[in-house]
């Protein structure tokens, strides 16, 4: 089978009347569906169980978007037992089999968009193009992936020796858990997801508590596509407890995990220990924080550079990997910069993400807490600019967009993970300064550059050491395809979804030489 050439989602507008009615209605629609009760599925069997993990509105939280069951840590064997049966026949299916079962969903989704839109709004509080952004991507992935097992499966070795028929193929690993996060719950969920399916594994999906409804929404797509019992398990779960216990089983093949820093180390660690009656060696695809920072060059257009770091930082409210944490501006225009960045932010409008407002809350009273508590060690590390304080509106998780000057970059504000809207501006002398402050933390997953000058965009290029490097544009919105995403040092394996090689990372190559 042969497919059109992939071409990204195109974004919605919602400018546009029709459009912007399309998604009032969807959220009307939705609104309709929330509190539902959702089953675990283990094998295509239906369980409830007596916990459950109650998914609340962060906007609002006293509006239950989804109750869920509560995998417990003996739900792991049946899930991984059920997985391992299905991986009998799916494994096995001809390739275009399992693609076409992406594109049907794929279908599905485009159909769906505006109601996987709202879902999102309600779950994890995305405004509307936020929203729109993570099924665009989720589309894109099933789109790509579905061309990648393609590809892949039509590989062979790169010469043929004399006398032999050479042939390289790519077969599956076996079981898989499929750990995401919340701030992406639908594409990065979908995306680990898909490319496990496609190349022939079969899935264990522990997503995450605070975002398990889009989770459940997709599994329902899945199963409406035609996905057989057991291919993929929907374990909703916590993380130490069922999570953990999946990672560590000894028929757990791999693990496509994306999330936190510690997490994804506790993971690594886990996996790397071999059980009793393990026959393999564990394979971890880890995706995990960032420090990401903006360097902002003195000759650079300095408007077009407070755009950029005003939407990378605080788009989604800072809560991307991808976020601009640190701009690292040039003492030329330090003050200029400063003034025109806090001039955007204070006009930023903060408010329920139903109604679009460009802020919406953090996800959780965890975060909230998290994130003032770092703006509290900040007011003892620079100087507050603007924000700096938690903002009430019906109970929602709102901390104001806030931005603090004059950091040091040894400051904590400016080495660990915020994952909220908070912004530190470090001074440079030099640009070799400001390359060594880029490169000073653990972490190295996105980082940009607004410079006028090609000299030090093509040193940038060389030495600021991300997986993910920008030239005169924002940090985040990595598009599926064009910008393949992973991080390097304790930002992740840099497996780089949406990329060539992703695909690869859930498979093993099999050489075989037949004498002709
Ligand atoms: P998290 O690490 O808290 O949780 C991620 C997932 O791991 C969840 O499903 C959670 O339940 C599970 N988990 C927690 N403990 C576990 C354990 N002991 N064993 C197995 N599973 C466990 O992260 P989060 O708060 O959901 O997401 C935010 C983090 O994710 C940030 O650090 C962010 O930078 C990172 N992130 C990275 C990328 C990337 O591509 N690099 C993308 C999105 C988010
Ligand atoms: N892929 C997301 C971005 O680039 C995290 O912003």
């Amino acid at each position: 089978a042969s497919l059109s050439t992939f071409v990204n989602e195109p974004f919605l507008d919602f400018a546009d009347a029709d459009v912007k009615r399309s998604m009032e209605a969807a959220l009307a629609e939705v609104k309709g569906e929330l509190g539902r009760e959702y089953d675990l599925v283990i094998g295509g069997q239906r369980l409830r169980t007596a916990e459950k993990i109650t998914s609340i509105n962060p906007a609002r939280p006293a509006q239950v978007v989804g109750v869920h069951q509560m995998a417990e840590a003996e739900h792991a064997e049946p899930a991984v037992k059920a997985a391992l049966k299905a991986f009998e026949t799916w494994s096995r299916l001809p390739v275009a089999e399992r693609v076409e079962l992406l594109l049907k969903v794929s279908k599905i989704i485009s159909e769906r968009k505006y109601q996987l839109c709202a879902w999102l709004t309600f779950e994890v509080g995305k405004n509307w193009a936020e929203a729109d952004a993570d099924v665009a991507e989720c589309i894109d992935f099933m789109e790509f992936y579905a061309r990648e097992a393609l590809r892949l499966d039509g590989s062979t070795t790169p010469i043929q020796f004399p006398g032999e028929k050479n042939v390289l193929k790519y077969v599956p690993l076996g079981v898989g858990a499929v750990i995401p996060p919340w701030n992406f719950p639908f594409a990065i969920m979908a995306g680990m997801t898909a490319a496990a399916i496609v190349t022939g594994n079969t899935v264990v999906l522990k997503p995450s508590v605070d975002a398990t409804t889009i989770a459940a929404v997709f599994f329902g797509i899945l199963e409406e596509a035609g996905l057989p019992a057991g291919v993929v398990n929907f374990c909703p779960g916590a993380g130490p407890g069922f999570g953990s216990t999946v990672v560590a089983h000894p028929q757990t093949r791999f693990v496509a995990f994306t999330g936190s820093k510690k997490v994804g180390l506790e993971i690594h660690e886990s996996a790397a220990k071999t059980q009793p009656g393990q026959r393999f060696i564990k394979r971890t695809i880890l995706e995990m924080g960032g420090k990401d920072a903006i360097i902002v060059d003195g000759d650079c257009d300095i408007d077009m550079a407070v755009d950029g770091v005003l939407a990378s930082a605080f788009g989604f409210s800072g809560q991307k990997c991808s976020a601009c944490s640190r701009a690292i501006v040039d003492a030329e225009i330090y003050d200029v910069f400063c003034d025109r960045l806090v001039e955007k932010v204070e006009k930023i409008k903060q408010g329920d993400p139903a109604e679009n407002f460009y802020a919406g809350p953090v996800i959780s009273p965890l975060a909230y807490k998290r994130v003032l508590d770092y703006i509290e060690i900040g007011k003892g590390e620079g100087r507050l600019l603007t924000g700096g304080e938690a903002v009430a509106n019906e109970g929602g998780y709102y901390v104001a967009p806030t931005v603090f000057a004059d950091v040091l970059p040894t400051a904590r504000i400016a080495l660990e993970e915020i994952f909220g809207p908070v912004l530190a501006v470090i001074k440079y002398e030099s640009f070799d300064e400001a390359l060594e402050i880029a490169n000073n933390t653990e972490y190295g997953l996105t980082g940009a550059i607004y410079s006028g000058s090609r000299e030090k965009l093509e040193r940038a290029r060389e030495e600021f050491h991300v997986g993910n490097l920008y030239l005169n544009r924002k940090c985040t919105g990595a598009m599926v395809g064009a910008h393949p995403f992973g991080g390097f040092n304790m930002s992740g394996t840099d497996s780089k979804a949406g990329g060539p090689d992703y695909l690869l990372l859930f498979t093993q190559g099999k050489s075989v030489a037949e004498k002709v």
